[in-house]
């Protein structure tokens, strides 16, 4: 068990010190230089586990910093809490629960054990009803009310119960079923669902609605709108078993809405919701890309896992990954992380990335509950390449911060469209190649580049579900590992929470013509003006 009060201020301990230290050492040593000294550097700082290869070498680091940085991870105890989570050890303290997604990933078959239960053999039922259920759907045996074969299938969910699904589905849509159509509805904002409902049918459209909670106000009245227009279109309320079905941990909230029991899919609280797309959160997934796509994703991430779990700190992809980027944040003064994918089948994969890292490390305390005085999760923001590269570049080559970029490529695309790939990938490489290396240009100050920008660069050999799973497990793992170092608890959000409750205030003001409002002066005037105009305005639109 981890004595959680024992930690003493990170910033005092000798690995941080030495870490200071060296970073004044490394002022002038630019990453261009490393190249020039080292002709086996790109060797050296590369990695490859899991079916993933890892260039590191394009980063201001040395053997040293490597070995500095190992250090401060020992001496946070990584490995201690690492193999804590793996067994299933209560280290979400402020809900005192396990941290256990990769159990549901687990292909080895072992028992595993929380408060006397196998949650090994509660994974492997759950996914054998994913598996009968999702085939049933996608050979045209589960059917509409009227008989006719699933065709359209939406996704009802927000954060954790949407991003991940949405994300994957969008980048295995090579190995989509050809007569099913994905949908995913997350925002309260009526424009999400009016257009989808626009493009479905009501005879042959299954609702998936997907809710740990099944509180959350979005999904919610998301799937209530959904069931108001099945049964507006003359289906009988016999008909929403056949168009509706759960994924949650409350069967009683999802019997309490109307969806039988028979038709939820179970997880657990021990699946944080950013870490649920390995659970029957993930059944839009074996919905479209059928269950043994599932299986593979979940295969790729048990290879990282085991990876992470096995391969010394210096060697470990994660922990490199995590420890890099701590280099940046706590020693080199970034505050932000791109996310760019030279890949456009991962174009949802930055917006997933942030709810992982933001929501799991934007945190102010430590688990002891001081304050911690340093810098914790970046900003993690992105967008696929080359895009990015009309929009956002120019300010990584010449602004005047400096941007950590992880840049992800596929060394074989899906597509029969050759040229266009090597025009991707010649891209991406040279993007890292000319932020690192800059160009001096001292009669025109305008056209020079100062270089020594940091990148790491992903391959993937192709964009398959079990490299997806790794990649995905990967970034998991980073977080863990940079929240470790920090002190913090990745898996909580008390920020969300937070928000959610003023939010229902709001609305109960809303509703009420005459209710007293006791906010701020800014607050209460948007309040007022809204009520005053917003019957006032005309729609454009009649759908
Ligand atoms: O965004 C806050 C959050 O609590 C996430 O952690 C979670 O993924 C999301 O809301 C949705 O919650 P639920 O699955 O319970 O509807």
């Amino acid at each position: 068990m981890i004595d959680y009060l024992m930690m003493t201020c990170l910033t005092q301990t000798p690995a941080w010190r030495a870490l200071i230290a060296h970073r004044d050492a490394m002022t002038d040593v630019s990453i261009r230089d490393l190249f020039a000294r080292d002709a086996g550097r790109a060797a050296r700082f590369s990695l490859e586990a899991a079916g993933l290869f890892v260039d590191f070498s394009k980063h201001p680091i040395t053997e040293e910093t490597r070995d500095r940085l190992v250090a401060l991870a020992q001496a946070t105890e990584v490995e201690v809490r690492r193999d804590a989570m793996f067994a299933g050890e209560r280290i979400n303290r402020t809900e005192n629960r396990p941290v256990l997604h990769v159990a549901l990933r687990d292909r080895s078959g072992k028992p595993r054990w929380v408060d006397g239960t196998d949650v090994t053999t509660q994974v492997a039922a759950v996914l054998d009803k994913m598996r009968r259920f999702s085939n049933a759907v996608r050979e045209g045996a589960w059917r509409g009310h009227t008989g006719l074969p699933i065709t359209d299938i939406v996704n009802i969910g927000i954060g954790g119960s949407d991003l991940g699904p949405n994300m994957v589905c969008e980048a295995l849509k090579p190995y989509a079923h050809e007569r099913l159509s994905m949908h995913f509805v997350s925002n309260v904002d009526g424009a999400d669902i009016a257009e989808v409902l626009n493009r479905v049918e009501p005879e042959t459209t299954l609702f998936v609605v997907s809710s740990k909670t099944f509180t959350t106000r979005e999904t919610l009245v998301n799937a209530r709108t959904a069931r108001a227009w099945l049964l507006a279109s003359g289906a009988a309320e016999s008909a929403v078993e056949k168009h509706f079905v759960a994924v949650s941990t409350h069967a009683d909230a999802v019997a309490a809405f109307g969806i039988d029991p028979a038709n939820m899919f179970e997880f657990w609280d021990w699946v944080g919701g950013r870490y649920s797309l390995w659970s029957a959160i993930g059944l839009p997934i074996a919905l479209m890309a059928g269950m043994d796509a599932f299986e593979a994703l979940l295969g790729g991430a048990y290879a990282m896992d085991r990876h992470f779990a096995e391969a010394p700190l210096a060697c470990n992809l994660p922990v490199l990954l995590a420890l890099i980027g701590i280099w940046h944040q706590n020693f080199r003064g970034t505050t932000s992380q791109l996310i760019a994918p030279y890949d456009n089948r991962l174009h949802r994969l930055p917006a997933y990335l942030q709810q992982l890292d933001m929501e799991s490390n934007g945190k102010p305390v430590t688990l002891d509950g001081q304050r911690v005085g340093y810098a914790t999760g970046p900003v993690i923001w992105g967008e696929p390449g080359t895009n990015g590269q009309h929009a956002f570049f120019q300010l990584l080559h010449q602004g005047t911060a400096t941007i950590p970029a992880d840049m992800i490529v596929c060394m074989r695309p899906h597509h029969r469209h050759a040229e266009h790939h090597d025009i991707l990938v010649a891209n991406c490489f040279a993007q890292s190649e000319a932020l690192m290396n800059g160009w001096c240009n001292a009669d025109a100050p305008h056209r020079n580049f100062d270089g020594n920008r940091p990148t790491t660069t992903i391959c993937l050999d192709t964009l398959d579900p079990a490299s997806l799973g790794a990649l995905i497990a990967l970034y998991e793992h980073k977080v863990f590992v940079q929240g470790v170092v920090w002190g913090i608890n990745s898996f909580d959000q008390w920020g969300v929470e937070f928000g959610k409750r003023l939010a229902v205030v709001i609305e109960a003001q809303l509703a009420a013509p005459d209710a007293e409002q006791s906010h701020d002066g800014s607050t209460n005037q948007l309040i007022d003006r809204y009520k005053a105009r917003r019957r006032r305005l005309t729609h454009v639109s009649t759908r």
